[in-house]
């Protein structure tokens, strides 16, 4: 894991294939320009972007001034913003194309030789899936794929990482081919939010919670991910994959990895990384019928989400008329192991639902015998809130008596919030990635195995969904999701339950009480 301050990495050279894309605009450009204002990149750095339109380095210096402006954690600044444009180029290609990359590598060439700088590249794979293995093999055709003495070469691969289990293991073989495990930094931006380390450290830097966390202690576990905005602009990208593969394989897994995990003996990447992977080795397997008790798959109809009128999925740009892929996934596993033996983890995550909230709640088993007098209200079992976003914080939720003269006994809500105790807004995810990535540090990647494990999990249950008969369950757009994800966890006698901060407590609703 990353630790200490950050120091600039040895100059280096990035190229962004699929340049003119939503991510580019949304998340890399502006996480650069942030470390660029912050000092955190060397003085000799240049991005190079790479895509297939026709287009002027001016135009497209441009276009993304206006995306630091839109998107930028950090304000935009004309001088700052002066210093860092100049070091954008843009360079036109098609991603299979072996001119383009023979003349990519003239410009790497030419550019470090110009700036004396050493051969440092890093690659950013931000294009369409499908061209993940044409672009790894042109840049090992061309040389570019090579560490060599005067620099190293890496890549850094979006998700998602395949398409299922034999996709996937295709797909390393293939950029294993140009990039060795080492110099492969597969990307998931979770593992780079500042509240979802925070879970580390929160278990692993207290010793008052982590004797708790297991099955003698925790009755069961939620983790949700739900999100009020739809696919956007991005319908039919996500008309092939679905919730399953888009966010749950990897988003989803790597939340419940972290929860679960035993303590590694370092923070050292390969510890930490080799005690996620026995978590995601130990689940157990989901049924491959696509039970309803084991899995809820569902997508949005049309509905309202505040005052405005929303529109369903099918009726999204991109999306197939008929479409069956699922926004909504809803879903119960275990970790058979020693510490979490028969201990539920509950998974929900989807598009357009009321809230945009990212949640993990540990819900601790009930006092062994009722000793107070509730009215025949129930007595709430405690319960840990770690909220990953929006309004970053730990809420503990314990019982109190009422101070009044009979035995009233009422929940009540310890809270911690970033903001309150930090002021000012954390890194994006991306800022820290994309530092580690030029820094060589692996620690909050995914390694091979790991990807292999998720997909072995989940790939027999998307195929069993996704096959022949599988029912598809809707729910309105702006609700909390369909009613059968609340059957899937009240039929265990439990509800989909999250505490919110109190200064929020009029935005987010508890969820079902
Ligand atoms: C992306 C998914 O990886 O994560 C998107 O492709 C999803 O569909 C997004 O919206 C959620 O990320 P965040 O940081 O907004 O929670």
């Amino acid at each position: 894991m990353p630790t200490g301050n950050k120091t600039p990495p040895e100059p280096f050279i990035m190229v962004i294939f699929g340049a003119t894309g939503d991510l580019t605009q949304r998340k890399l450009i502006p996480a650069l320009y942030a470390l660029h204002v912050e000092q955190l990149l060397p003085p000799r750095f240049f991005v190079i972007g790479f895509a297939r339109h026709e287009k002027s380095e001016r135009q497209f210096r441009a276009e993304l001034r206006n995306a630091v402006k839109q998107f930028g954690r950090v304000p935009l600044e004309d001088s700052a913003w002066k210093t860092f444009s100049r070091k954008i180029l843009y360079q036109r290609g098609e991603y299979a194309d072996p001119a383009a990359f023979r003349s990519l590598a003239r410009r790497l060439a030419l550019l470090a030789e110009r700036n004396h700088m050493p051969a440092n590249h890093l690659y950013y794979l931000a294009t369409p899936p499908e061209t993940f293995g044409p672009v790894g093999d042109a840049l090992r055709a061309s040389g570019l794929s090579r560490s060599r003495r005067d620099g190293w070469a890496r890549i850094i691969v979006e998700k998602p990482f395949g398409y299922d289990l034999e996709s996937a293991r295709s797909l390393d073989r293939r950029l294993s081919a140009a990039f060795s495990e080492s110099h492969t930094f597969r990307i998931d931006h979770y593992l780079g939010k500042e509240t979802v380390q925070n879970l580390l450290v929160f278990r692993f830097g207290n010793s008052i919670f982590e004797p708790l966390w297991n099955q003698k202690y925790v009755d069961h576990v939620q983790i949700s991910a739900l999100e009020s905005i739809g696919v956007e602009q991005r319908g039919r990208y996500f008309d092939r994959l679905g919730t399953l593969r888009d966010v749950v394989q990897n988003h989803m897994m790597h939340l419940l990895t972290l929860v679960a995990m035993e303590p590694p003996a370092s923070m050292d990447a390969t510890a930490v990384r080799n005690e996620k992977v026995k978590v995601l080795s130990a689940l157990r397997p989901l049924s491959r019928e696509c039970a309803p008790a084991d899995v809820v798959r569902a997508q949005y109809a049309p509905g309202r989400v505040g005052r405005k009128r929303a529109r369903g999925y099918r009726q999204e740009e991109g999306v197939a008329p008929d479409s069956r892929t699922e926004t909504f996934v809803a879903l119960r596993t275990y970790v058979d192991n020693w510490r979490w033996a028969g201990v539920p983890f509950y998974l929900r995550t989807g598009k357009r639902l009321a809230e945009q909230v990212t949640d993990i709640s540990i819900h601790f088993k009930s006092v062994p015998q009722a000793l107070f007098d509730t009215g025949g209200a129930p007595l709430y079992p405690n319960m840990l809130s770690l909220r990953i976003q929006p309004h970053e914080g730990i809420s503990l939720r314990f019982q109190v008596k009422v101070p009044e003269m009979r035995m009233a006994v009422r929940p009540f809500q310890m809270d911690f919030t970033y903001q309150d105790a930090f002021g000012s807004r954390p890194p994006e995810a991306y800022e820290r990635l994309l530092l580690d990535a030029a820094l060589g540090d692996p620690a909050l990647f995914i390694r091979d195995d790991e990807v292999d494990a998720a997909w072995r999990f989940l790939t027999p249950v998307i195929e069993g969904c996704e096959g022949a008969g599988a029912p598809t369950v809707t729910y309105p757009a702006g609700s909390w999701g369909p009613v059968e994800a609340d059957r899937l966890i009240e039929r265990d006698g439990r509800r989909w339950e999250l505490l919110t901060p109190p200064e929020h407590q009029h935005a987010i609703r508890e969820c079902k009480l």
